[in-house]
Protein backbone atom coordinates (compact mmCIF):
# COMPACT_ATOMS: atom_id res chain seq x y z
CA UNK A 1 0.00 0.00 0.00
CA UNK A 2 1.71 3.42 -0.72
CA UNK A 3 -1.00 5.92 -0.41
CA UNK A 4 0.30 6.60 2.79
CA UNK A 5 -0.16 10.56 4.13
CA UNK A 6 3.14 12.53 3.36
CA UNK A 7 4.14 14.54 5.93
CA UNK A 8 6.88 16.98 4.41
CA UNK A 9 5.33 20.48 3.98
CA UNK A 10 2.06 19.54 5.09
CA UNK A 11 -0.24 22.21 4.41
CA UNK A 12 -3.44 22.36 6.70
CA UNK A 13 -5.70 21.87 4.09
CA UNK A 14 -4.39 18.76 3.40
CA UNK A 15 -4.57 17.56 6.95
CA UNK A 16 -8.28 18.73 6.68
CA UNK A 17 -8.64 16.84 3.58
CA UNK A 18 -7.41 13.96 4.99
CA UNK A 19 -9.79 14.48 7.79
CA UNK A 20 -12.53 14.06 5.46
CA UNK A 21 -10.96 11.02 3.70
CA UNK A 22 -10.71 9.41 7.79
CA UNK A 23 -14.35 10.16 8.05
CA UNK A 24 -15.32 8.61 4.72
CA UNK A 25 -13.76 5.60 6.15
CA UNK A 26 -15.11 5.51 9.71
CA UNK A 27 -18.46 5.59 7.82
CA UNK A 28 -17.70 2.87 5.81
CA UNK A 29 -16.27 0.78 8.81
CA UNK A 30 -19.81 1.69 10.67
CA UNK A 31 -21.85 0.49 7.80
CA UNK A 32 -19.63 -2.61 7.33
CA UNK A 33 -19.88 -3.42 11.04
CA UNK A 34 -23.38 -2.98 11.66
CA UNK A 35 -24.47 -5.42 8.51
CA UNK A 36 -21.49 -8.33 9.14
CA UNK A 37 -22.17 -8.70 13.02
CA UNK A 38 -25.73 -9.50 12.10
CA UNK A 39 -25.34 -11.45 9.18
CA UNK A 40 -22.50 -13.42 10.32
CA UNK A 41 -24.15 -17.51 10.62
CA UNK A 42 -21.41 -20.17 10.97
CA UNK A 43 -21.53 -21.02 14.59
CA UNK A 44 -17.44 -20.37 14.72
CA UNK A 45 -17.67 -16.80 14.08
CA UNK A 46 -20.56 -15.93 16.52
CA UNK A 47 -17.90 -14.55 19.23
CA UNK A 48 -16.48 -12.71 16.54
CA UNK A 49 -20.01 -11.29 15.43
CA UNK A 50 -20.20 -10.07 19.12
CA UNK A 51 -17.04 -8.36 19.19
CA UNK A 52 -17.92 -6.88 15.90
CA UNK A 53 -21.29 -4.99 17.28
CA UNK A 54 -18.45 -3.30 19.98
CA UNK A 55 -16.24 -2.25 17.15
CA UNK A 56 -19.88 -0.44 15.54
CA UNK A 57 -20.65 1.41 18.58
CA UNK A 58 -16.55 1.97 18.30
CA UNK A 59 -16.23 3.54 15.20
CA UNK A 60 -18.83 5.94 15.77
CA UNK A 61 -17.66 7.17 18.64
CA UNK A 62 -14.16 7.76 15.95
CA UNK A 63 -16.49 8.96 13.65
CA UNK A 64 -17.76 12.23 16.29
CA UNK A 65 -14.31 12.45 16.96
CA UNK A 66 -13.44 13.40 13.74
CA UNK A 67 -16.25 15.51 12.73
CA UNK A 68 -15.74 17.80 15.90
CA UNK A 69 -12.23 18.49 14.73
CA UNK A 70 -13.10 19.07 11.37
CA UNK A 71 -15.47 21.41 12.87
CA UNK A 72 -12.63 22.62 15.08
CA UNK A 73 -10.90 23.46 11.69
CA UNK A 74 -13.86 25.35 10.28
CA UNK A 75 -14.67 22.21 7.77
CA UNK A 76 -17.88 21.25 7.21
CA UNK A 77 -17.75 17.13 7.59
CA UNK A 78 -18.26 15.16 4.77
CA UNK A 79 -21.92 12.93 4.63
CA UNK A 80 -20.38 10.79 2.10
CA UNK A 81 -18.93 7.11 3.11
CA UNK A 82 -16.32 5.51 1.18
CA UNK A 83 -17.06 2.38 -0.66
CA UNK A 84 -18.88 0.02 1.06
CA UNK A 85 -17.72 -4.16 0.17
CA UNK A 86 -20.13 -6.65 0.84
CA UNK A 87 -19.89 -10.18 0.48
CA UNK A 88 -22.66 -12.85 1.72
CA UNK A 89 -19.36 -15.06 2.78
CA UNK A 90 -18.38 -15.26 5.96
CA UNK A 91 -14.53 -14.98 5.80
CA UNK A 92 -14.98 -12.71 2.71
CA UNK A 93 -17.00 -10.25 5.51
CA UNK A 94 -14.56 -10.60 7.97
CA UNK A 95 -11.46 -10.11 5.19
CA UNK A 96 -12.68 -7.07 4.35
CA UNK A 97 -13.41 -5.29 7.64
CA UNK A 98 -9.85 -6.62 8.23
CA UNK A 99 -8.34 -4.72 5.19
CA UNK A 100 -10.38 -1.74 5.73
CA UNK A 101 -8.49 -1.93 9.14
CA UNK A 102 -4.96 -2.06 7.15
CA UNK A 103 -6.69 1.14 4.93
CA UNK A 104 -7.32 2.99 8.13
CA UNK A 105 -4.23 2.38 10.24
CA UNK A 106 -2.09 2.93 7.53
CA UNK A 107 -3.47 6.42 7.16
CA UNK A 108 -3.82 7.28 10.62
CA UNK A 109 -0.14 6.86 11.21
CA UNK A 110 0.39 9.65 8.41
CA UNK A 111 -2.33 11.64 9.63
CA UNK A 112 -1.12 11.47 13.51
CA UNK A 113 2.63 12.74 12.03
CA UNK A 114 1.01 15.50 10.20
CA UNK A 115 -0.91 16.51 12.95
CA UNK A 116 2.39 16.72 14.86
CA UNK A 117 4.53 18.20 11.88
CA UNK A 118 1.65 21.22 12.08
CA UNK A 119 1.91 21.62 15.69
CA UNK A 120 -1.53 20.37 16.49
CA UNK A 121 -0.67 18.05 19.63
CA UNK A 122 -3.99 17.42 21.08
CA UNK A 123 -5.55 16.38 17.56
CA UNK A 124 -2.27 14.01 17.15
CA UNK A 125 -3.28 12.63 21.17
CA UNK A 126 -6.95 11.79 19.80
CA UNK A 127 -5.39 10.23 16.74
CA UNK A 128 -3.37 8.27 18.80
CA UNK A 129 -6.38 6.86 20.92
CA UNK A 130 -8.21 6.40 18.18
CA UNK A 131 -5.42 4.45 16.48
CA UNK A 132 -5.02 2.16 19.77
CA UNK A 133 -8.70 0.70 19.12
CA UNK A 134 -8.61 0.49 15.60
CA UNK A 135 -5.31 -1.81 16.04
CA UNK A 136 -7.62 -3.57 18.62
CA UNK A 137 -10.06 -4.81 15.39
CA UNK A 138 -7.49 -5.54 13.43
CA UNK A 139 -5.75 -7.70 15.99
CA UNK A 140 -10.07 -9.36 16.97
CA UNK A 141 -10.59 -9.49 13.15
CA UNK A 142 -6.94 -11.79 12.31
CA UNK A 143 -7.41 -13.81 15.15
CA UNK A 144 -11.03 -14.93 13.74
CA UNK A 145 -9.31 -15.40 10.76
CA UNK A 146 -6.12 -17.22 11.95
CA UNK A 147 -4.00 -14.95 10.61
CA UNK A 148 -1.39 -12.04 11.73
CA UNK A 149 -2.72 -8.98 12.78
CA UNK A 150 0.72 -7.10 11.45
CA UNK A 151 -0.49 -6.37 7.21
CA UNK A 152 3.23 -6.20 6.35
CA UNK A 153 3.30 -10.49 6.97
CA UNK A 154 0.30 -10.94 5.28
CA UNK A 155 0.68 -9.87 2.02
CA UNK A 156 -1.56 -11.33 -1.05
CA UNK A 157 -3.44 -13.25 1.34
CA UNK A 158 -7.25 -13.01 1.55
CA UNK A 159 -9.31 -12.71 -1.02
CA UNK A 160 -9.73 -10.00 -4.03
CA UNK A 161 -11.19 -6.95 -2.75
CA UNK A 162 -14.48 -5.05 -4.38
CA UNK A 163 -13.25 -2.23 -6.66
CA UNK A 164 -10.06 -3.83 -7.02
CA UNK A 165 -9.04 -3.39 -4.12
CA UNK A 166 -8.84 0.61 -4.07
CA UNK A 167 -10.44 2.61 -1.46
CA UNK A 168 -13.44 4.41 -2.96
FE1 LIG B 1 -12.55 3.87 13.49
FE1 LIG C 1 -11.80 -0.01 13.36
Amino acid sequence: MSNAPSQENVTRDELVQGLQEDLAREYKAIIQYVIFSQVLDRAKYMSIAEQLEVHAHQELDHALKIARQLDYFGAYPTHQPQDIWTSESNEDMLWFDLKAEDFTIENYRGRIRQAQALGEFALAETLQEIITQEQDHQIDLATALGVVPDDQQRQGQGPQLPGGGREG
